[in-house]
């Protein structure tokens, strides 16, 4: 991984241009790292981005005891996991905050060993992120929870069981842990309201070709037949359609042209409409997308959603496009109640973005009668200028170097590492499309 890099020094004024080649989708590649202590054969994952949740799931299940070679330049994953075993307390302790991912090994580890431990899940702050549904999910299957300071303890002496779960909302969490659970649960299980993101579809074509039977009805509804034992896997993870959209906006922000090699049309469906909407401009290639803007660039009105909706990783750094276009934009952003903090840094920046507790736009969501700003609007075309900001979040920095690029003069950007989590090579392929980066301190 790059060495960690606290700040940055960017400097605006001069469109983006030229290629940017992305590999796979962090948020399929890390739960079908998971998938992987299901078995006790040798795992493939190729195309795998040289991210930090990449090296933190590393970690995490060699600490459990598997083989795990990782070579990031050539976006190779190799797990043995025959030796598996229980996360130790300490490890535990180590892994506590740090990642929400780890959550997930609850299915696999209760399957082979009836006990295990679950770290406090972490991740990005943009809202309470709880975890019930997954533990209402585990308890439904049988599995018996204890609280612990470190996080949770999990046992199921009798083993899993197939059963009728229902998620309140489509969460993506909890479906995987539900799939992942259910796998080798004894008998059927139905889930329904589940969550049919593109990544879960990636994970459930490894859970197939390990052995698995699962069977992705109409209206959400998922059936999964428990089997005794999965075989291991090779697979080729699907690109990361987030970081293509984030290419996508910093192209049509900064006025310039960017290809998107790798970036493929069936998973940007819903963005390619709101960005053409908008007035970007994309052509569909043999290996990849190719986004600029035309002369009418205008607002228009978004609400975030789970897929096949308008994705909320997209949200930001559609956002900072935006504030670039003719018109008063509205975005309700229905999937996490608070991820329009870094909205503020923004306008200190010269943006105008006003945000709204009440459900702006089309439809009331589950956050209308709360007290969160969950919607915004934003008044563009807004010249932007250098500031000092603070990243929060990963979608929130990439964001803030869209807008660093769009501003007059120097805008210096701290804790710039978080990118690191979801972005590989970001930094040489900023240069690569012509970024004007002045400094990057040790
Ligand atoms: C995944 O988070 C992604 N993370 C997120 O990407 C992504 O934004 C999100 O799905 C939605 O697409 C990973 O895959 C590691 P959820 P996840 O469970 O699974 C509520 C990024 O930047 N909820 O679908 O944690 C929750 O609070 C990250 O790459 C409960 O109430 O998201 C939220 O409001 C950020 N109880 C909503 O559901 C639960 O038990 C959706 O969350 C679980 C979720």
């Amino acid at each position: 991984m790059d060495k960690q890099i606290k700040s940055m020094t960017l400097r605006g004024g001069k469109p983006l241009n030229g290629e940017i080649i992305i590999r796979g989708a962090k948020n399929a590649i890390s739960k079908e790292m998971v998938a992987s202590l299901l078995t006790s054969e040798k795992c493939v994952l190729e195309n795998v981005a040289r991210v930090r949740d990449i090296e933190i799931m590393k970690d995490m299940i060699s600490e459990m005891g598997a083989t795990v070679n990782y070579n990031p330049e050539a976006g190779v994953v190799e797990i043995d996991p025959q030796n598996i075993h229980p996360l130790s307390m300490e490890a535990v302790k180590r892994f506590s905050g740090i990642s929400r991912i780890p959550t997930l090994t609850a299915g696999p580890m209760l399957a082979r060993f009836g006990e295990t431990f679950l770290p406090r899940p972490g991740g990005c702050s943009i809202g309470q992120r709880p975890i019930d549904f997954h533990i209402m999910a585990l308890e439904k299957m049988g599995a018996v929870l204890e609280h612990i300071d470190e996080g949770l303890k999990l046992t199921c002496p009798c083993g899993l069981k197939g059963a009728k779960i229902r998620l309140d909302y489509p969460s993506v969490g909890a479906t995987e842990q539900v799939l992942l659970a259910a796998v080798l649960a004894e008998g059927v299980t139905e889930l329904s309201n589940a969550a049919i993101e593109p990544e879960i579809m990636d994970l459930i074509l490894v859970l197939q070709k390990m052995g698995a039977y699962i069977m992705v009805d109409t209206d959400r509804v998922i059936t999964i037949h428990g089997v005794k034992t999965l075989n291991g896997y090779f697979h080729v993870a699907l690109p990361d359609r987030t970081e293509a959209a984030s290419w996508a906006c910093a192209a049509a922000a900064t006025n310039g042209r960017i290809f998107v090699r790798n970036a493929r049309q069936i998973d940007l469906v819903t963005f390619l409409n709101k960005f053409r909407q908008a007035g970007g401009e994309f052509a569909v290639k043999e290996n990849g997308i190719e986004f600029w803007r035309s002369d009418s660039f205008k607002a228009t009105v978004l609400e975030t959603d789970v897929h096949p909706g308008f994705m909320t990783d997209w949200q930001q750094p559609f956002v900072i496009m935006l504030t670039q276009a003719e018109g008063m934009s509205i975005v309700h952003e229905t999937v996490y109640e608070d991820r329009f903090g870094y909205t503020q840094a923004l306008n200190s920046m010269g943006a105008k973005i006003q945000v709204y507790k009440e459900c702006l736009g089309g439809k009331t969501c589950r956050f209308g009668q709360r007290n969160n700003n969950h919607s915004a609007a934003i008044m563009g075309p807004t010249p932007l200028k250098g500031a000092t900001i603070d990243i929060p979040d990963l979608r929130a920095g990439f964001s803030y170097v869209i807008a660093a690029f769009i501003a007059e003069g120097e805008t210096v950007l701290n804790n710039i590492d978080i990118i690191n989590r979801g972005y590989e090579y970001f930094i040489e392929k900023l240069q690569g499309i012509g970024a004007d980066i002045v400094s990057i301190p040790e």
